[in-house]
């Protein structure tokens, strides 16, 4: 072959290549979410999040456009395995979003990992998604339950309280985050007297709140997200007890929920990932774009969304929109440094954010930053063994 010959050769070859690459069909994008119930409203910010991400992108991640598959999840685990066998064997989606409720995620996390479809959790802090249960091809964007309960007990010990009482919906995400609140409250020295527990999504606090006027402790710290906590902190409020006993909370109690809180909500104090005011360039571009795009304010669920894109946009650019590459896509979104609106974070071995906790105060519709509670904080990613 001459040299003229093989260098035409080699161009034809490049170009079939670059032609084959431009011709990869649409990712196909599974959002499991909820569109309904009490979590509705984290569910359309997550989405909003993600596809604002896609859309800075020019609409495409790693070279390839992206199609959606919606599925409503109602946070109802029973409905969990059917919902995501839905994206998983009917629409047969190359990576799955979602979702907010951590008794959906679980039965999620176990269908990715039968499958070896690719997971990335946006919200739910499940601790075994990213512990017993951990795998190569599941990810999460946003914190496990145990992170922002012992964040809230480091402040609530170093402020001195001695006896709390806990109060939260007897699921994985509540008695999680109480647990990881005791651990971190008892270590500096304060003594959990009392667990309290209603069934999700119920809202009937009024005995709960009774319990705790005739107990009288020195705080209660509350884990309650969405509707449920826009009830709670406003029944808390109603019940007199804001002028008795001292009530912090994970973030999510204030988070999404302010405009309906109102006066209730006044200076609680709360822990996690993300504050509204985080005065950096990065976090002031996102809080513009998601403002202009969508006539709304972001919250820690929009930024939860939005770095799930870019968790994933960063494995796809390592591949150039290869899925078939798995350990290489992987690979990337392991050792990415996201650049996030709460702060950049990276990925703990077990693919789980290690982050900052920030000290939060509610004013009027913000949750003001006033600190750093626990500076990169990794989980501790118990039992994983991947
Ligand atoms: C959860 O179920 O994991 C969860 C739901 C809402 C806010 C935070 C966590």
């Amino acid at each position: 072959m001459t040299l003229r010959s093989a260098l035409t050769a080699a161009a034809l070859a490049a170009g079939l290549a670059t032609a084959a690459h431009a011709q990869q069909p649409p990712l196909k994008i599974g959002l499991m979410l909820p569109a309904t119930g009490t979590y509705a409203a984290l569910g359309d910010a997550i989405e909003k999040g993600f596809r604002l991400y896609v859309d800075e992108q020019g609409g495409k991640l790693g070279g390839r456009s992206l199609q959606y598959f919606k599925v409503d999840d109602e946070s109802d685990p029973s409905k969990a395995t059917d919902n995501v066998n839905k994206l998983i064997k009917r629409d047969q989606v190359d990576v799955i979003v979602g979702t907010v409720h951590s008794g959906v995620a679980l039965a999620m996390a176990r269908a990715a990992k039968q499958s070896g479809t690719l997971l990335i959790v946006p919200n739910a802090g499940a601790d075994a998604i990213t512990g017993a249960g951990c795998a190569p091809n599941i990810f999460r964007s946003s914190f496990s339950n145990w992170q922002p309960g012992y964040s809230t007990g480091v402040v609530a010990a170093q402020k001195g309280y001695k006896r709390a009482m806990t109060i939260t919906w007897n699921y994985a995400a509540g008695t999680e985050t109480v647990k990881g609140f005791a651990e971190a409250f008892e270590k500096g020295g304060g003594k959990v007297v009392k667990d309290l527990l209603l069934p999700f999504p119920n809202v009937e606090f009024q005995a709960l709140l009774t319990e705790i006027a005739a107990q009288k402790p020195d705080v209660v710290f509350a884990f309650f997200a969405g509707g449920g906590a826009v009830k709670f902190v406003k029944d808390y409020a109603a019940a007199g007890l804001r002028k008795t006993v001292p009530l912090m909370g994970s973030g999510f109690l204030t988070d999404g929920t302010l405009q309906a809180q109102g006066e209730a909500a006044q200076g609680l104090i709360t822990t996690l990932h993300y504050g509204d005011d985080l005065n950096t360039p990065r976090n002031n571009a996102f809080r513009n774009h998601y403002a202009v795009a969508y006539k709304a304010n972001p919250d820690v669920y929009a930024v939860q969304g939005y770095d799930a894109a870019q968790m994933l946009g960063a494995g796809l650019a390592a591949v150039k929109g290869d899925m078939n590459r798995r350990d290489a896509l992987y690979a990337a979104i392991a050792k990415a440094r996201i650049d996030s609106p709460r702060g950049a974070f990276t990925l703990s071995p077990q693919h789980n954010p290690t982050q900052d906790f920030y000290l939060r105060e509610v004013k009027g519709e913000y949750n003001v930053v006033t600190g750093v509670a626990v500076k990169a904080l990794p989980d501790p990613g118990r039992g994983c063994t991947m």
